[in-house]
């Protein structure tokens, strides 16, 4: 692997690979083994968008791997100004080892990664939030002990993190159903990759996507650069809410996930939200050990 700039890209044995790392990493930062793989390496982070976990998570793991952490804010890079990303990436390249970035268009990753000549992570865009699956399918695992066979659900908006969800979960062999309104279906290029697939399941009854589901995923109805949508999107998403009725279609003692931030009575009941508190916490505390395995992957080596 060079670069993390979707699952798309990303090979079966990959995602797995990176999954088992993650986990070996959180054991040892769980019994205080040294795992100082980035001792000397820099990594920027650069965000066009706000962030509480990406940030800190991605600030702390650099951290705990022995190396350091840049955070770049759009509103102090030259980019902000103007200055090309291509430009960008090749003064970059020749300081860190290794570059992550939160943006709107995921072509502005793609040109990172095109111009630079260092390892290019993908901190969330408008298509796909690549690390934060690998922190649900890492969390879902940790509950089933696999993840073949075992049917994940997503109800509400088909953004970033349903493109993500749809493509890591039928990567790794997990059936996936998703539920949302005609007009805010997932992006075409995901769609395409799905539908020939016989795990994928799409509707625009949250009802019937739920259906004896091992998890239960939703996420924001109105995500960032959406705020003037916000009105209509309210609207649009009526029913598609995660709640207690949903979850008596799904499997009894199903799991539910949830990104964060949570918009309780939106897309999530707060009684839902706190009655899986604790999955849903382990999955933001696993951003810090996947993006670990993603850097350690990209940037260093085990052996080194
Ligand atoms: N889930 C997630 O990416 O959170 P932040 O926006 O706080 O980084
Ligand atoms: N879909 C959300 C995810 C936030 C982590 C957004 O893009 O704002």
């Amino acid at each position: 692997m060079k670069h993390l700039l979707k699952l798309l890209d990303c090979s079966t044995e990959e995602i797995i690979g990176l999954l088992d790392l993650a986990d070996q990493l959180k054991y040892e930062q769980k019994h205080n083994i040294s795992h100082r793989h980035l001792e000397g390496k820099s990594l920027g982070m650069i965000f066009q968008k706000s962030s509480t976990r990406t940030r800190v998570s991605f600030e702390t793991g650099m951290y705990q791997l022995g190396g350091q952490a840049l955070f770049l804010s759009n509103r102090d890079l030259q980019i902000g100004r103007g200055e090309p990303v291509q430009d960008t990436a090749r003064v970059l390249s020749r300081y860190l080892d290794g570059i992550m970035i939160r943006t709107y268009a995921q072509k502005e990753v793609e040109d990172l990664a095109e111009y630079g000549s260092i390892p290019i992570i993908n901190g969330l865009t408008d298509f796909c939030h690549p690390c934060q699956v690998l922190a649900d399918l890492m969390t879902i695992r940790e509950k089933f002990a696999v993840l073949e066979g075992l049917k994940m659900c997503y109800i509400g908006d088909g953004n970033n993190m349903a493109n993500s969800l749809i493509v890591g979960g039928l990567k790794t062999g997990m059936k996936v159903s998703i539920a949302t309104p005609v007009d805010y279906r997932p992006d075409a290029e995901v769609m395409a990759f799905a539908e020939p697939n016989p795990n994928f399941f799409i509707t625009d009854d949250p009802m019937k996507a739920a259906e004896n589901a091992d998890v239960v995923i939703t996420d924001t109805w109105a995500s960032m650069g959406q705020e003037a949508e916000k009105e209509v999107r309210m609207k649009a998403f009526q029913g598609y809410q995660v709640n207690d009725e949903l979850l008596a279609a799904a499997k009894p003692g199903c799991m539910v996930q949830h990104c964060l931030p949570a918009y309780r009575e939106q897309e999530i009941t707060t009684k839902v939200f706190e009655e899986h508190a604790s999955e849903i916490f382990e999955e933001a505390e696993n951003r810090l050990h996947a993006q670990k395995a993603v850097m350690v992957t990209l940037m260093g080596s085990i052996e080194e």
